[in-house]
């Protein structure tokens, strides 16, 4: 952290090239829109009160998304170009000494431990500006630098602006800096429109510095891959990759195993302990919390889930906004939403779906079952079938099983209802009443056998001819 630096992260284009109606900053990676993942770097180096994100397309959904770090806001109305967004900015407070880095909010890979590197390497140098830059295989897109014979830069110059002889350099701007904020302003005023786009550059703020005598640096990144700049859909399918191998590898330098870990998608935020199993293909997304020696099945889906200690999820399940308790167990396909929760011990097996429910602990639905609504009890029995009728077409009802009970295969529980503790209800039943505990309730037509019927039958068709 530098208490001496202010951040400007500009994030008001659109993004045309990526053929979308939603504001490139808005566009998810790794779990989280491009302009968090921006933000989060800029935190790391100055406080949140320093930092100021230029918003303009769906500035109100931009400002949503990252109001909670306490960053400020400034809307540039029309989009001008670069240099317009910075320069839009002036009379935010505190931007006027000191340092200012400036970031693109199209930029998630950046590291803040490269930041400060900048930070330092500006320091040391003296510069009015330093730009952080880096060698590309392939530079199409990006501005080119040019430096000067000894090594600095003399100007940046846009791809669309530049020669053939300027397009072959290879070192590229990453479009992240650091300003001696004093040497900058007035320069802002002095930029001209690009006679090709009509657009107002920051990079050529460069060359006004350079003609006032003012030396600008440039640092030159190790690992190119943290500057990709998210232009396509290509380019953020590339950055999600990369995020998503970033944290799969921190969370087994955590000591979490995870099979075939370049086919799982874990969000930024997803919390996992140590010992825990993630299979192959598994999406860990949201807030879910994984706890120490939990274990999750090949191409399950958990989304803000919770797994206590030692849970498991067997293969194919999804899970959204649910908790599976010490010791649970769910799956093979199975579905839990909306606030269910699996207690102690208690089982879910294949083809069952939970909705808003509770299975107490030690409780069993292992087969085809529908329960939503249900409150059930310690050591239940759910019997492959059962399913709690709980919407009548206009409203949602409960459904209560108590502890013990045993509710048989392909039961038709119709909410509101209650089954007692310990009670049973037969298989097939179709239950509309309350079953009080220790009962028997049997809901079903009596079963009539007519001996001999079948071949009196059979006789009957033959003599038809
Ligand atoms: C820019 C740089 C280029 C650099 C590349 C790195 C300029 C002129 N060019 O090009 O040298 O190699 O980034 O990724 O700076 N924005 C605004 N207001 C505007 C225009 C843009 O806030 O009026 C924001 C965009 O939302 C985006 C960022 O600035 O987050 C960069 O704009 P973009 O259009 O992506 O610039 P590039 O063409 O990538
Ligand atoms: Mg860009």
């Amino acid at each position: 952290m530098h208490a001496d630096v202010s951040v400007v992260i500009l994030a008001a284009g659109l993004g045309t090239r990526m053929k979308s109606s939603l504001a490139k900053v808005l566009h998810r990676a790794g779990g989280a829109p491009l302009i968090e993942h921006v933000v989060r770097a800029a935190r790391a180096v100055a406080p949140p009160e320093r930092i100021v994100v230029v918003t303009g397309h769906q500035a109100d959904q931009v400002e949503a998304a990252v109001r909670h770090h306490g960053v400020r806001f400034q809307l540039q109305e029309e989009q001008k170009g670069t240099g317009h967004a910075l320069a839009v900015c002036r009379a935010q407070p505190g931007l006027g000494s000191g340092l200012l880095l400036v970031l693109y909010g199209d930029c998630p890979l950046l590291q803040p431990s490269t930041l400060d590197r900048l930070i330092e390497t500006h320091r040391a140098s003296g510069a009015a500006a330093t730009v952080l830059t880096a060698r590309l295989p392939d530079p199409a897109g990006y501005g080119r630098i040019l430096r000067d014979a000894e090594g600095r830069v003399a100007s940046i110059v846009e791809q669309k602006d530049a020669t053939p002889e300027q397009r072959a350099v290879d070192e590229i701007n990453s479009g992240i800096y650091c300003f001696d904020a004093a040497a900058l302003w007035p320069r802002l005023d002095r930029l001209r429109p690009s006679p090709v786009t009509g657009e107002l550059y920051l990079t050529d703020v460069i060359a006004l510095l350079r003609q006032d005598g003012l030396f600008t640096a440039p640092s030159l990144i190790g690992d190119p891959v943290e500057v990709l700049g998210i232009n396509t859909r290509a380019e953020l399918a590339e950055a999600d990759r990369i995020l998503r191998a970033r944290k799969a590898r921190a969370l087994m330098l955590d000591g979490v195993t995870i099979e075939k870990p370049e086919t799982v998608s874990i969000d930024l935020d997803v919390e996992i302990g140590r010992d825990a199993v993630i299979g192959p293909f598994a999406q860990l997304l949201g807030a879910t919390r994984i706890a120490p020696g939990a274990r999750i099945g090949a191409c399950s889906i958990l989304v803000n889930a919770v797994l206590e200690e030692g849970a498991e999820v067997l293969p194919f399940c999804h899970i959204e906004d649910s908790r599976l308790a010490p010791g649970a167990r769910v799956g093979p396909y199975a579905r839990l939403r909306m606030r269910s929760t699996v207690a102690a011990g208690a089982h879910v097996g294949n083809f069952v779906e939970m909705k808003n429910s509770t299975l107490g602990e030690g409780a069993k639905a292992m087969h085809l079952a529908y329960l939503g609504d249900s409150t059930i009890g310690p050591r239940a029995n759910i019997g492959a079938g059962t399913i709690t009728c709980n919407y009548d077409g206009f409203r949602k009802h409960p459904t209560t099983i108590g502890a013990g009970a045993f509710i048989g295969s392909n039961s038709t529980l119709v909410a509101p209802v209650v089954i007692g503790d310990g009670s049973f209800v037969a298989a097939a039943s179709i239950v509309t009443k309350d079953v009080p505990p220790d009962a028997l309730a049997i809901g079903r037509a009596h079963q009539v056998n007519r001996e001999g019927w079948a071949s009196a039958r059979r006789e009957q068709e033959k003599a038809k001819g």
